[in-house]
Parts: structure tokens; C-alpha cells; sequence
């Protein structure tokens, strides 16, 4: 039987974005119907690419080539959602990757319900934004895309706790932060189908950051070390600048991550000392 190590990385070699999702929808239905039929599919091992398979379009440019948005018309709208696309396929590949790469660490079987759940969910998150795109007359590759995005995969790819701190705990919580910004412009451009789309990533990705924070405490107190002090650590080994305030604290909370795990790192300029 194929493990679900064999099945992220089919996911994470596969180009194409619509059939990446529509395998990755495919495997996470596999993994969920066998845990509630109470025979889970082995872990396994397998070797993830150190990059996944990317689509020959869009072009990857480095982000300060990336054409600025300017949301106030609906071009600029379309490449807003462009890159909500592109944030999105590589979420996909992120939440596979963790489950292939770190698979030889032995962990509880939540664990890969978690990280499965939210691979799933970034594939329909994928799915809605390009269907978005396609019903506004554009697609996802139209435009270009940043070229960094699976820099922080890289530099934690030998660390799990290093990349879970910077990818759900930094990135992903980020994503909070921003996104209620993104909602509003699309309330007032009365654009409904992107509106409703953001709205259900924005509630999703709660869950996500909710995961990363429930395994990097889980882990640290499996080793008995301070979770906070060793997050501050990680992030400033692993991820290129500061924190930027203003922070989602509500939602931040919600998804477990106090404020003394990410002020000391914010941007001293914007904390007002
Ligand atoms: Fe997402
Ligand atoms: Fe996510």
C-alpha cells in the first residue's frame, strides 16, 4: 500500500496546479478514510525534492521585480489575487513537505491529521482563488510570482522545530495579520465570489497556525525545553528580518500564540519605544 510519505511526495513532484490539488484533495480523502475505518495508512518514508515541481507559468521573478498592486482598480485586484494563488499552491507543497520530510521523527497520529487537514485545505483555498481568478477573465501564471517562496523550506529542511516555527508560527500567522486588509478591499469593490473565498481562508488558516504552535509545544515539552526561548532562536536562525507589526492579536490567540512569542521580534520602529 502506498504510504502517506509516497503520497506527499507525488503531490509535492507534481507541476501542474489544478492536478497537484486534485491529488493532493485525493490523498488527504485516502489518509481520513482509513483513520475512521480504524486501519490508518503506514507513514512510511520517502524523499521529498529539496524543490517541489512548479508549473512552467507563472514566471519567478525576485519579489522586488514583482510589479507593485495597486488594488484600487480591478488589474490590480486580479494580480492581488495572483499572488494569493501563488501563496497558496506553495502553501500545498509546505503542509506535504513537513509530513515527507520529517517522517523518520516519530509522532503521534494527530499529528498527520493536522498537517493533512491543512494540505487539503490549501488545495481548496488554491482551487477558489483560481477560480476567482478565471471568472475576473485572468488565470494563475497570467502574471508573474515570487521567487522566495520556498526559501524558508530550504533553510529549515534538516530542522523540524525550525520549520514549524517559521512556517505556521511566523508565515502563516502573518497571513492573519494581512488578510482582513485583503477582505475589506474586496468588500468595497463588491466583488463577492473573491470575498467569500478570503473569508474562508482567513477562518481556516487560524486552524493552521493553531497546528504549528500544538506540535512546536508538544515537541518542545517532549524534550523538556522552553518553547518560548526556543522559538525566539529558531525564528532568528531561520528567518531573514523582523516581525511586523501591527499583529492579529485576537486571532494570534486564537491559534495559541501569545504576544510574548512575537513582539521581542517585531521591528523596534513600529513597537513605539
Ligand atoms: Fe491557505
Ligand atoms: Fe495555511
Amino acid at each position: 500500500m502506498q504510504s502517506l510519505a509516497e503520497r506527499a511526495v507525488e503531490v509535492l513532484t507534481t507541476a501542474d496546479g489544478r492536478a497537484k490539488t486534485a491529488l493532493g484533495r485525493a490523498h488527504a480523502a485516502a489518509w481520513f478514510a482509513a483513520r475512521a475505518a480504524g486501519d490508518p495508512l503506514p507513514i512510511g518514508r520517502a524523499a521529498p525534492p529539496l524543490r517541489p515541481a512548479r508549473p512552467e507559468r507563472p514566471e519567478l521573478l525576485p519579489p522586488r521585480e514583482v510589479p507593485r498592486r495597486r488594488p484600487g482598480s480591478p488589474q490590480g485586484r486580479i494580480a492581488l489575487l495572483h499572488a494569493v494563488a501563488h501563496i497558496e499552491l506553495n502553501a500545498v507543497d509546505l503542509h506535504f513537505d513537513i509530513v515527507a520530510r520529517f517522517a523518520d521523527v516519530p509522532m503521534p497520529l494527530g499529528f498527520y491529521d493536522d498537517w493533512i487537514k491543512a494540505a487539503d485545505e490549501e488545495c481548496k483555498h488554491f482551487n477558489m482563488i483560481c477560480d476567482c481568478l478565471e471568472a475576473m477573465g485572468s488565470h494563475y501564471g497570467a502574471l508573474p510570482a515570487h521567487a522566495g517562496m520556498w526559501r524558508a523550506a530550504e533553510d529549515t529542511a534538516e530542522d523540524m522545530l525550525g520549520r514549524l516555527a517559521v512556517v505556521p508560527m511566523v508565515l502563516e500567522a502573518r497571513g492573519l495579520d494581512v488578510t482582513p486588509g485583503m477582505i475589506d478591499i474586496f468588500r468595497k469593490a463588491g466583488e463577492t465570489q473573491a470575498l467569500d473565498a478570503l473569508s474562508v481562508i482567513y477562518a481556516e488558516e487560524v486552524g493552521h497556525v493553531a497546528y504549528g504552535s500544538k506540535w512546536f509545544n508538544w515537541l518542545c515539552g517532549r524534550d523538556g525545553l522552553d518553547p518560548k526561548e526556543v522559538f525566539h532562536g529558531l525564528v532568528r536562525k531561520y528567518f531573514h528580518g523582523a516581525l511586523k507589526p501591527p499583529f492579529n492579536e485576537e486571532k494570534r490567540a486564537e491559534a495559541g500564540l501569545p504576544p510574548d512569542f512575537y513582539w521581542p521580534l517585531a521591528e523596534e520602529w513600529e513597537t513605539g519605544d
